[in-house]
């Protein structure tokens, strides 16, 4: 018999096939068992009539429990009313293993409880349609860079320093060299790839440790950074915008199923194409004080303001030109306003919050060397970062990506720990 994936059926209409899986829901009526099989690909609906099998298979059909793993054999039916448009007309079954007590159940379970079982929880429909559409924006991403002749260079993990300061550093011992660090973002070894290929991107597990507890913080998350020789801040806009564009438009076409699974209200995602507003720090301070939030130039936003900021518009909102007290050491000031960095950060629709964060970088030595001075951080562990400003030091810029992020705000998700397969945060790092 001809083994089939339940995303294949409709070419097989008429045929006797075999397909493999879990049973994810039964219910019987009179002379007839339903029995719902999944098999990763999709959901069907196999139809078990008293007198078309054995005596013994149609009791098992109604006695075997919730995911339990089985072999299906019957015949294609086409049938509109069915999801994927097919049914099956069951001939055998074949129990592997007849799963007892399943502890989700179709009742409501705590978050939790739910994520205790997350190894079991990514099996439900709503998990497997987040797990997919993440799949589809790590694949647009990845299409998007490659498309434009960027290079995949993978930074290492364990490093020896901070780049996103200090207070969310997980060190680990190394060895006789002291301690080692798990990178916060892969940027300065993007950097040095920039100055090497010209356009690169890095795509990798990232770690903060982040001692708050929000909906928007993981501990270990994943980013996709890129990293481009001969660019300024405007062409760092330019590229976020398309990419961002690019993925959102990607997941609508080749996603709808999921996200109609999700019901996400995709009439938001389609407004999200170019170009995006783009506004100063300054005219976002403006935005908050004219909606009468209490803000002190020279802050970081709250999540909070970034909603009040990205209610105004339709789409996503790229906000430059940061104080540069609150960014990073790395950034390039304006050189028409020294206490701005040249930083962009781009706040996603319906208070999804920051979803990328870029920047132009220092090129001079002179002005990296001042700035590593004053953000006290160690200069011998930086000398091979100032390398790439003593040897062919060139204009450029790049950015970062969080997955997460972008997935929970695809997916109109209300916490960052559905969108990653085993969430790590600061009070949970099982299973
Ligand atoms: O804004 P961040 O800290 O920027 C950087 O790491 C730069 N080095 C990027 C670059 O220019 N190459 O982080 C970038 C993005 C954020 O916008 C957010 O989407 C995500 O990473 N992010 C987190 N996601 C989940 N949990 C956390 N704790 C995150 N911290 C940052
Ligand atoms: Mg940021």
């Amino acid at each position: 018999m001809q083994k089939v994936f339940i995303n294949k059926l409709k070419d097989f209409v008429g045929q006797e096939v075999t397909l493999q899986g879990w049973l994810f829901n039964k219910r019987s009526s009179g002379k007839i068992r339903f029995v719902i099989l999944r098999d990763g690909t999709g959901y069907v609906q196999c139809v078990f009539f008293k007198g078309n099998v054995s005596e013994e298979i149609f009791e098992m059909a109604d006695k075997i429990g919730q995911e339990s793993s089985i072999i299906v054999t019957g015949k294609v039916k086409e049938d509109a009313r069915q999801v994927g448009g097919v049914e099956i007309d069951a001939t055998g079954l074949i129990v592997i293993q007849d799963a007892k007590d399943y502890p989700i159940t179709p009742k409501e379970h705590g978050p939790e409880f739910l994520l205790d079982n997350r190894h079991l929880w990514l099996r439900s429909k709503k998990q497997v349609a987040i797990m997919r559409i993440r799949h589809r924006i790590i694949k647009a991403i990845r299409d998007f860079f490659d498309e434009r002749d960027f290079v995949l260079m993978d930074p290492p993990i364990l490093t020896p320093n901070a780049v996103e300061g200090t207070s969310t550093l997980f060190e680990t011992p190394y060895f006789d060299l002291g301690n080692a660090y798990l990178t916060q973002s892969g940027q300065l070894y993007a950097e040095a790839g920039a100055m090497a290929h010209g356009k690169v991107y890095t795509f990798g597990p990232t770690f903060r440790a982040e001692k708050s507890k929000t909906k928007r913080h993981l501990t270990e998350f994943w980013m996709c950074e890129p990293e481009v020789a001969f660019a300024d801040l405007n062409d760092d806009m330019n590229l976020a915008e398309s990419m961002l564009e690019y993925i959102v438009q990607t997941v609508l076409k080749e996603r709808a199923e999921e996200l109609k699974i999700l019901e996400r209200d995709t009439s938001k995602l389609e407004k999200v194409v170019r170009p995006f507003p783009r506004i100063s720090y300054d005219e976002a301070v403006e935005i908050l004080h004219k909606n009468g939030v209490n803000f002190e130039w020279g802050n970081d936003f709250g999540a909070p303001d970034e909603t009040v900021i990205v209610q105004q518009f339709d789409r996503p909102v790229m906000v430059h030109r940061y104080p540069a007290e609150v960014k990073a050491f790395y950034m390039k000031r304006d050189p028409e306003n020294p206490k701005v960095a040249l930083a962009v950060d781009v706040l996603a629709p319906e208070g999804y919050g920051e979803i990328i964060g870029g920047s132009q970088r220092e090129d001079s030595l002179d002005e990296l060397l001042s700035r590593i001075k004053e953000h006290n951080l160690p200069q011998e562990v930086f000398e091979w970062y100032l390398d790439l400003r003593r040897y062919g030091t060139v204009p450029h810029a790049g950015f970062g990506i969080g997955l997460e992020r972008t997935v929970s705000w695809i997916c109109g998700l209300d916490h960052l720990r559905e969108a990653i397969p085993f969430p790590r945060m600061i009070y949970r790092n099982t299973p």
